[in-house]
C-alpha cells in the first residue's frame, strides 16, 4: 500500500477524520434559520465517512450530496446510511471540491467540516459561493488561531502546513469580503479534539499495524499522527477550528 492508502486505511472506519464532534454539528445547526416547509437542498463537501453528513439528515427536511475525493470513505458512510435507512436523503459524488459539478444559485445550504483548507479558506468562500442560493447559508470548519499571539515554534509550525493559518478576526474579514454575513461562530472544544477525534484514532493504531503487518510505512503513518497528537497536547491552547456559519449576501 502507499502511504496515502495507508492513511485511508487508518482513518476510514472512524466517524470523523478530523476534529468535530456531533455536539459541534449540532450547535452549527442552531445558527439556521431555514424554512421547514421546504425540501432543502444540501452539499456536505470533504465529507469523509460522513459523520457530520448523517446529523444533517437527521435534523434537516431536504437532499444531501456528500461530496468526498475518496470512495473508501463514500462507501463507508453509504453503508452507514443504508443501516439508518437514510438512503433516500443522502446522495454520495466522488468529485474534487474544487471541480465541482454543481448549478449556480442550487444550494439552501453548503456544509464542509475540517475540509475547506484542502483548496484554502478563501479559494473556497469565492468557488463555492456560486452554488449557494442568495440567503443561503455556509457552515465550514477552519484552523484558526484563537489567541492574539502565540509561540514561535507552533506559529511557524502552522505557517508551513497551512500559510492561510489565521485569527477568527481576519477570517471573519475574509468572509465580509467575499460576500458573506456572519450568524454564527465558535471554535471546537478541546474535548472535540481529543475525545471524539484523538483517542479513537490512538485507539485504532494497534489493529492498524497488525493489518498492515506491522510495514515500515504503516509504522510511519503512525508516527506521523502521534506527533500531532503531540503537538496538539503542547499547544492546543493557541488553536482549534474555528466554526463559521456565514449567509451569502444579495
Ligand atoms: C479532515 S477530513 C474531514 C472529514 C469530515 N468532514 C469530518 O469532519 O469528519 C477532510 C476530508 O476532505 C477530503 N478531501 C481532501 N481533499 C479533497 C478534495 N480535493 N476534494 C474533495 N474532498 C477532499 C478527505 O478525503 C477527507 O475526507
Amino acid at each position: 500500500m502507499t502511504e496515502l492508502e495507508l492513511i485511508i486505511d487508518l482513518h476510514k472506519n472512524s466517524d470523523r477524520q478530523g476534529p468535530g464532534s456531533e455536539k459541534d454539528t449540532q450547535k452549527a445547526l442552531k445558527f439556521l434559520n431555514l424554512p421547514t416547509d421546504q425540501n432543502l437542498k444540501i452539499a456536505d463537501i470533504g465529507c469523509g465517512s460522513g459523520g457530520q453528513t448523517i446529523s444533517l439528515a437527521k435534523n434537516l427536511n431536504g437532499q444531501i450530496i456528500a461530496v468526498d475525493l475518496f470512495p473508501e470513505f463514500l462507501n463507508e458512510l453509504n453503508e452507514k446510511s443504508q443501516k439508518l435507512g437514510l438512503t433516500d436523503k443522502i446522495v454520495t459524488l466522488e468529485k474534487a471540491m474544487d471541480d465541482l459539478p454543481f448549478n449556480e444559485d442550487e444550494f439552501d445550504l453548503i456544509w464542509s467540516e475540517g475540509a475547506i483548507y484542502n483548496i484554502g479558506f478563501e479559494n473556497g468562500l469565492k468557488k463555492w459561493k456560486d452554488y449557494l442560493k442568495v440567503g443561503g447559508y455556509l457552515a465550514v470548519s477552519e484552523i484558526t488561531w484563537i489567541t492574539q499571539s502565540r509561540p514561535k515554534e507552533i506559529e511557524e509550525f502552522w505557517k508551513a502546513e497551512y500559510p492561510e493559518v489565521d485569527t477568527t478576526a481576519n477570517k471573519i474579514r475574509q468572509l465580509e469580503n467575499n460576500g458573506y454575513s456572519l450568524v454564527g461562530y465558535f471554535y471546537l472544544s478541546q474535548d472535540s479534539w481529543i475525545e471524539t477525534y484523538y483517542k479513537p484514532m490512538q485507539a485504532r493504531f494497534e489493529t492498524f499495524l497488525k493489518r498492515n503487518d506491522n510495514s515500515e510505512l504503516a509504522r510511519k503513518v503512525v508516527e506521523d499522527n502521534q506527533a500531532e497528537i503531540d503537538l496538539y497536547q503542547k499547544f492546543k491552547e493557541y488553536y482549534s477550528y474555528g466554526f463559521y456559519v456565514a449567509r451569502k449576501n444579495g
